[in-house]
């Protein structure tokens, strides 16, 4: 089964867990940016906010073409609660028909709200999400130094 894992980080701790699953699964990933660079306080302010509202946020171009995959993952932050901005726009890109795995990280102070929610954001695109997980990394909100 060809996999694509399409992830969005803000700290690195997402990074790292879509590298650990590219390598078990043996898939290629595909980092996403943000058009705008975004400050720690840019990430609460109005990130926050965006991410609760489900608010698309303008990516950079890709560069992949996902219909050739059978499987997208897509892994993203929670931010207040909620998956991070990125994740509604890395939805807008998904093909219809493709099998649609979720993960997302979250530090541990407010657990993911509204998984059900989520998932629909998915399957109104016309795909199956057959699983969606959260992973606890105890990592505090913090900005990726590159
Ligand atoms: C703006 C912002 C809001 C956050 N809100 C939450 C939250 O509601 N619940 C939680 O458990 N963690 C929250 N966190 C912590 C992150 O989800 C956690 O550190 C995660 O591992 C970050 O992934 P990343 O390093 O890939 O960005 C927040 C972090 C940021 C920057």
């Amino acid at each position: 089964m060809k996999t694509a894992i399409l992830y969005y980080t803000f700290g690195g701790a997402t990074k790292k867990e879509a590298e650990r699953m590219a390598r078990e699964l043996g898939a290629v990933s595909y980092r996403v940016f943000e058009a705008r660079k975004r400050s720690l306080i840019g990430s609460f302010i109005p990130g926050g906010l965006q991410a609760m509202h489900r608010k698309a946020v303008k990516i950079k171009p890709l560069g992949a073409e996902l219909a050739g995959f059978d499987r997208i993952v897509i892994g993203c932050p929670v931010w207040a609660a909620y998956p991070a901005p990125a994740f509604n726009s890395i939805v807008e890109l998904l093909p219809a028909g493709k099998e649609v795995e979720l993960f997302f990280c979250e530090g541990g102070s407010d657990p993911l709200a509204d998984e059900e929610g989520t998932k629909a954001l998915v399957e109104k695109r016309g795909c199956k999400v057959v699983s969606c997980r959260v992973v606890s990394t105890g990592e505090k909100p913090s900005k990726l130094k590159e």
